[in-house]
């Protein structure tokens, strides 16, 4: 397996914001985390990319993450696309994406990796010397997206692409998203849109309340009357 929690807990202080949630991701696959705001989402991505302390069994192809520090995560092939991006809005779009490739040296491939991110999103390779604060919301997704790419992930980590988006774009980013999967890299992929995310995802977990609520393939939830009324305001 790929990525494998078992039993993953991680609190705040007192507070506790995951609870014993088990899940996996396979080579390849598209994991969607569904559920509310609050639910523990992006508390969950953290965890795994080792930037949020946590108790339980974290593995990845069976190692345990547990005692390498979040640097040492994206050298594993883990790279994480955060929650509001955290990009550097005075940087150029190019400079933004090239930090993702901070601990590469392998110049031929980064070149090619750049060049199959300007594919997947055209517009970057435009803007590539335009100040990331000065794009749309959704063209600053792009280039968190790319920088997470940058880094060669075998799993990628995003948390909630499509917040802030306007409705075109959002199709386009979870139509690059897809591809990306289709290019070899896993991914798993904290959002509240669960129309889009069941779209495209294999498989999916709710989480409510730091617990996997539900779980299944997204042909199984897309079919769930409950999920439907919670998640996709049909009843
Ligand atoms: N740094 C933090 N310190 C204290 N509580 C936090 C922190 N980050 C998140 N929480 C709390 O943990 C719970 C889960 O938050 P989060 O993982 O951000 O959920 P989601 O991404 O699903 O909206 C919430 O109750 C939130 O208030
Ligand atoms: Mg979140």
């Amino acid at each position: 397996m790929l990525l494998e929690l078992r039993d993953l807990s991680v609190s705040y202080g007192k507070a506790v914001a995951l609870e014993q949630v088990s899940l996996h991701v396979a080579e390849g696959e598209l994991v969607a985390v569904l559920g509310p705001n609050g639910a523990g989402k992006s508390t969950l991505l953290k965890a795994v990319s080792r930037s949020q302390a946590s108790t339980g069994t974290l593995e990845l192809r069976g190692e345990s993450l547990h005692g390498y520090p979040a640097h040492a995560v994206v050298g594993k092939g883990i790279c994480h696309c955060p929650e509001g991006r955290r990009l550097f809005p005075e940087l150029s779009v190019l400079k933004n994406l090239m930090l993702g490739a901070y601990l590469r040296h392998d110049k031929v491939e980064v070149a090619a990796d750049l060049a199959t991110i300007y594919g997947l999103f055209p517009i970057l390779r435009e803007r590539s010397s335009q100040q990331v604060g000065t794009l749309s919301g959704g063209q600053q997704q792009m280039v968190a997206i790319g920088r997470a790419l940058m880094g060669k992930p075998s799993l990628l980590l995003l948390d909630e692409p499509s917040v802030g988006i306007a409705h075109k774009l959002k199709i386009e980013i979870f139509d690059a998203i897809r591809r990306i999967q289709q290019g070899g890299v896993a991914i798993l992929m904290a959002e509240q849109d669960a129309q889009s995310a069941l779209r495209i995802a294999d498989r999916v977990y709710v989480l409510e309340h730091g617990q996997v609520g539900r779980e299944g393939t997204a042909a199984e939830l897309r079919a769930d009357d409950a999920i439907r009324q919670a998640y996709l305001g049909v009843d």
